[in-house]
């Protein structure tokens, strides 16, 4: 059996990273179909839509993408491809993974996963200015809306992952102390499904400017994190910066009727086409992708392959210090693959 995949190569370095990571999945003996679309840049040049009517079939039909960063011109009336994808397939759950991959760093030994609400909050984009006076723009008014529904099927997300992933704890992170409603419920629908696990996970929680503190000095503390849409906005980011940044991060987008893997890097217009990008991200992703798919032995053995090529080969690319182009890297990956 093949599985039938969405491939979006997107912008700028997404076409090198994407061809190299779909040499490293073919070479784990797992069957794929791909189902080449466009998406961002390279679609609105082909048709003037960056989010295609075609891909989106192709993704309602599989149910699976693997997708390069997209290029969103600052300004325009262009909308988000990645707002509007997460929109069109209810993705709510964004999981970042974030562990230690090359040793010697700031820190040693970070292995956290935070999981984003990705469709409710302060960034469902109800927001109006109220005139005062002769200022039509004298106050902003922006409302945050968290539902009962969303807040559950979340937080279940999380502790379902923390089970089938071997984790020993999961950290709900709020500030309901002030935001009374809006991050109250959270917690409150947080300590109710936290019960329902108890004696498998265990449960703590914590305020989110305190948890933007308390990883940077004490992240070992941390397993899986659960937080709101904004707080995991600005504290995946800072996950990622444990493990030294850009390079090394994937994302999945989970939904209910797709899931999405893409690193969390952009398109970087500045090194795109001379084949010199780091393609781990866009790998890891695409491992994510594999345990998503219960093919969870290739996933594991896509990690290592990525992780001993870099720290037993030191095989690396010009962003971690070496000379390696990323063909150069894919194939080593390849290699030890296999
Ligand atoms: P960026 O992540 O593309 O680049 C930031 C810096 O990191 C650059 O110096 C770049 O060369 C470097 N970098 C990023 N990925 C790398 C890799 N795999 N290997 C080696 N170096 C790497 O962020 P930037 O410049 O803010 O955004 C560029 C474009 O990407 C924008 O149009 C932005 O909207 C888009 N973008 C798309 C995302 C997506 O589709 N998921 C996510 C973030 C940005
Ligand atoms: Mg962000």
């Amino acid at each position: 059996m093949a599985y039938d995949v969405t491939l979006i190569p997107g912008d700028g370095i997404g076409p090198e990273i994407t061809a190299a990571t779909v040499a490293v999945l073919e070479a784990t003996g797992v069957a794929f179909t791909w189902d080449e679309q466009l998406g961002g840049m390279a679609a609105v040049e082909k048709g003037g839509d960056p989010l295609p009517r075609a891909t989106l079939e192709s993704i309602r039909r599989t149910r699976l993408a693997l997708k390069g960063p997209l290029t969103t011109p600052v300004g325009s009336g262009f909308r988000s491809v990645n707002v509007g994808l997460r929109k069109e397939f209810e993705l709510y759950a964004n999981v970042r993974p974030a562990y230690t991959i090359v040793p010697g760093g700031r820190y040693d030994g970070i292995d956290i996963v935070l999981i984003r609400e990705n469709l409710e909050g302060l960034y469902v984009g109800v927001e109006h200015f109220v005139p005062v006076g002769n200022d039509p723009r004298a106050v902003a008014e922006s409302v945050a809306i968290v539902t009962r529904v969303g807040c559950e099927r979340i937080v279940r997300y999380a502790f379902d992952y923390a089970v089938r992933n071997g984790r020993k704890k999961v950290t709900v992170v709020h500030k309901a102390n002030i935001l009374k409603m809006v991050s109250g419920l959270f917690l409150e629908v947080g300590q109710k499904i936290a019960g329902e696990f108890a004696g498998r996970v265990e449960f703590g929680d914590m305020i989110v400017d305190n948890a933007a503190m308390q990883l940077v000095l004490r992240p070992e503390q941390f397993d899986v994190i659960v937080t709101t849409n904004m707080f995991g906005d600005i504290l995946s980011d800072e996950v990622s910066g444990l493990v030294g940044g850009l390079g090394l991060a994937p994302g999945a987008n989970i939904g209910t009727a797709a899931a999405i893997f893409e690193a969390v890097h952009g398109s970087a217009p500045d090194i795109a086409g001379k084949g010199v990008a780091n393609p781990s991200a866009q790998m890891l992703a695409a491992a994510m992708m594999l345990d998503h798919i219960g093919e969870g032995d290739a996933g594991r053995r896509l990690r290592t392959a990525i992780r001993s090529t870099i720290v037993e080969d030191g095989i690396r690319t010009r962003d971690l210090g070496g000379t390696a182009s990323t063909r150069e890297f894919g194939d080593a990956v390849a290699k030890r693959v296999r």
